[in-house]
């Protein structure tokens, strides 16, 4: 299969979104766009598509480069998917070996990402790619209100019952 994996532009916001809906994240391509513009201008950030001819865009990745008080310059995989109709050809594995390699030339020495206790194919993906099962641990949210004070609490669901959970990547 011919597959070219390059920066995402705003002309693949269709694309993009699709994914992000299999993912568990329903979005439109509006949305996208707006948020791939955004994106585009940070140095700290890449998105990478996966291209099959014939085909079009069939998976992406967003990578972004993280540097915290408690620990040193890393990267983080911030969303990974590869279409459903293409999963295990080898797609997700050239999109991570990409995104690591631009984590690793801008001085990250770490990749490190977060993935929903459900996905147990991308659990078994991330281990046969080298990577190791740190910790699992909760997220917390609460959204912010248009006025001050009058931020709402939201309850995170459990993501075992709610598998397609965007609260949970
Ligand atoms: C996780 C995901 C990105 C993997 O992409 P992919 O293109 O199918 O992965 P690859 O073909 O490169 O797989 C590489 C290896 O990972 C492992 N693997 C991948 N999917 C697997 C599965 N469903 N079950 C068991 N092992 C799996 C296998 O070892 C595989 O090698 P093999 O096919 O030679 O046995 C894809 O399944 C996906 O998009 N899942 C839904 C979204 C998601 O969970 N994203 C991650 C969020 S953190």
């Amino acid at each position: 299969m011919v597959k070219v994996v390059r920066a995402a532009t705003p002309q693949d916001a269709a694309s993009l979104a699709e994914l992000a809906t299999q993912l568990g994240y329903p979005s439109t391509a509006d949305a996208v766009r707006r948020r791939l513009q955004a994106l585009m201008g940070s140095s700290n950030d890449a998105v990478l598509v996966a291209e099959v001819a014939d085909r079009g865009v069939v998976g992406w990745v967003h990578v972004t480069v993280r540097q915290l008080v408690l620990g040193d310059r890393h990267a983080e995989i911030a969303g990974l998917v590869v279409h459903e109709s293409c999963r295990r050809q080898g797609i997700g594995t050239e999109l991570l070996r990409q995104a690591e390699a631009w984590a690793a030339a801008r001085g990250c020495c770490q990749v490190r990402l977060g993935s929903a206790t459900h996905r147990q194919a991308a659990r078994a993906f991330y281990l046969s790619r080298g990577y190791l099962l740190l910790k699992e641990q909760r997220v917390f949210v609460r959204s912010l209100g248009s006025e001050a004070g009058e931020s709402r609490a939201v309850t995170p669901e459990p993501d075992t019952r709610h598998p397609r959970s965007p609260r949970s990547r």
